[in-house]
């Protein structure tokens, strides 16, 4: 008995020293924590429970039967995140360069299967070399395992990334289904194919943080959601983000208490929106203003800038918000920005999040890269997913709700429960001066006529009242009152039941 004890804690200690202090200090020495020291900082104290420390690679090719690490690799297990169960795995690079074998992804396939079970999210750190070469195409099943969980979860339990090394080649594509992606500046990288492959293949010079770094896949490519700069600035804004999120679709968001009460008015917002109305203001303002405490977690702050996504609370309660920005492109619609709520809007629904959505769009992008680029199909993307959303749905028109993009910021017609207007607000086919140019053709060299017409069709047309004729808004709200009627709606929408018919799932133009 004894001897085991003392073979357990012998065996604990290897597990826990990885690779050894010297991969550990070069490991610290690049800026980055260990997986477990990742582990520790992200979940509360002394609330995590280990699983699979013993579990060991199968493979005898190459001399690996002499080297075997406990763990192979991964760190997996379970604890807590401010009280609320977490799921985590975390790759050690200092085992066989965290890379993938059949062992390791075992591991996380099991901790996987539990989170469905129970219910509660699963987050992957990621710092790993790709599949373990020795094991060729072992390594390689078992990546397709965990891809495999990754679809079957998706929509059940809360996914997130976290891309804390190197993730490359088909190893992507687990992170790449995850709900969300958090990379760390200048010790992160994720592509399919490195720079020394893309040099052979087409002659470009490029290097790993310009091809696959952090500040590429939050600003050109929008593959990742947000950057940090550093190990412990990651996770502890991880575990801020956790707390937006219910357990799984099964659950509500959690409440969090706020002092910040319900009717509170915001006077400053009666003089957001400029009088010229082609000058842009900043809709973040009204965001952080409308939220519980100014708390804002914004999403792919760098990325289609024209759009803004991100969470915030509502007299406690977790909400999406959506929000054309007239600072960025006047707040126009086009593929990334319509790509990129798209996926936001489809994220909330899965996982009961109410969606207010915040309007001031002068229509699609106009041009031939957006029409080439197929902004039919990705702008359908943004249509469909307001669509089909059955969360409560609250919409609030700033300024401009022009021509289709009308209809896709959660109008009436898209199933929108409470559909509000400021004073200012201009819902129309297009804007005076283009609608004019086009009725009033035949006039177009007659400067003071086409003023005369285009004042003519301001005062008909620009102004929320048209809409509110026909009851596709509900009430003109004055600015102040926003998080005020907000907060009414929300309250009034929190029995909501709404059912898509029966399908087998529907089909998203991709
Ligand atoms: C086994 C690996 C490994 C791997 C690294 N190591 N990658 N062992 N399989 N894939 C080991 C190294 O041998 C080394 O062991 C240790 O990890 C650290 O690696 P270094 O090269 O010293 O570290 P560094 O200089 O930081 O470079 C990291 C790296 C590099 C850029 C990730 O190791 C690398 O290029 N590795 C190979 C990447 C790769 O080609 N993977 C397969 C891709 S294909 P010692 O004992 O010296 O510490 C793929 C397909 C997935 O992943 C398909 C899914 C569908």
């Amino acid at each position: 008995m004894q001897d085991i004890i003392r073979q357990l804690e012998e065996k604990r200690e290897r597990a826990r020293q990885g690779g050894g202090k010297r991969r550990i200090d070069a490991q610290h020495a690049k800026g980055k924590l260990t997986a477990r020291e990742r582990i520790d900082m992200l979940l509360d104290p002394g609330s995590f429970e280990e699983w699979d420390m013993f579990v060991e690679h199968r493979c005898n090719d190459f001399g690996m039967d002499k080297q075997t690490i406990p763990s192979d690799g991964v760190v997996t297990g379970f604890g807590t995140v401010n009280g609320r169960l977490i799921f985590v795995f975390s790759q050690d690079f200092t085992v066989f360069g965290g890379s993938l074998s059949e062992a390791h992804a075992e591991k996380i396939c099991k901790l996987m299967d539990q989170a469905m079970k129970v219910g509660a999210p699963v987050i992957g750190i990621n710092d790993s070399g790709g599949a373990r070469i020795q094991e060729g195409v072992a390594s390689l099943a078992g990546y397709a395992e965990v891809f495999q969980r990754n679809i079957m979860a998706s929509g059940v339990v809360p996914q997130i990334s976290v891309i804390m090394g190197p993730c490359a080649g088909g190893a992507v594509y687990s992170p790449a289904i995850t709900d969300f992606i958090f990379m760390v500046r200048d010790t992160s990288y994720m592509f399919v194919t490195g720079p020394d492959v893309v040099k052979t293949v087409t002659h470009e010079e490029v290097t790993h943080e310009e091809l696959g770094g952090a500040g590429t896949h939050t600003s050109t490519s929008g593959v990742a959601d947000k950057a940090f700069d550093n190990d412990a600035e990651t996770l502890l804004s991880l575990r801020r983000f956790i707390d937006f999120l219910p357990a799984s679709n099964r659950e509500q968001p959690p409440l969090r208490p706020t002092p910040d009460p319900g009717d509170r008015v915001e006077i400053s917002l009666d003089t957001l929106v400029p009088d010229d109305p082609t000058r842009p203001y900043d809709i973040k303002e009204l965001i952080t203003k409308v939220v519980d405490e100014g708390e804002f977690f914004e999403l792919q702050p760098d990325y289609a800038a024209n759009i803004i996504v991100g969470f915030g609370r509502m007299e406690g309660a977790t909400v999406g918000i959506v929000a054309n920005q007239p600072m960025v492109l006047a707040g126009c619609l086009d593929i990334a920005s319509s790509i990129k709520a798209a996926r936001f809007v489809r994220f909330c629904d899965c996982f009961n999040i109410p969606i207010v959505t915040f309007v001031d769009v002068p229509g699609f992008l106009p041009g031939t890269a957006q029409e080439y680029g197929g902004i039919i199909k990705h702008g359908a993307k943004l249509l469909f997913a307001y669509g089909e959303a059955t969360v409560p749905k609250v919409t609030v028109i700033t300024r401009k709700a022009y021509g289709g993009a009308y209809d896709v910021m959660s109008s009436k017609h898209l199933r929108g429960d409470v559909n509000f207007a400021w004073p200012s607000a201009e819902i129309a086919v297009m804007g005076p001066k283009g609608a004019v140019e086009i009725i009033f053709r035949e006039d177009i060299g007659d400067k003071e006529k086409i003023a005369e017409r285009t004042e003519e069709y301001r005062t008909r047309f620009a102004n929320p009242f048209i809409a509110g004729h026909r009851g596709f808004i509900d009430d003109v709200i004055m600015p102040h009152n926003t998080r005020v009627r907000i907060c009414k709606s929300l309250r009034m929408l929190r029995g909501k039941k709404l059912e898509n018919p029966w399908k087998k799932h529907g089909n998203i133009p991709l």
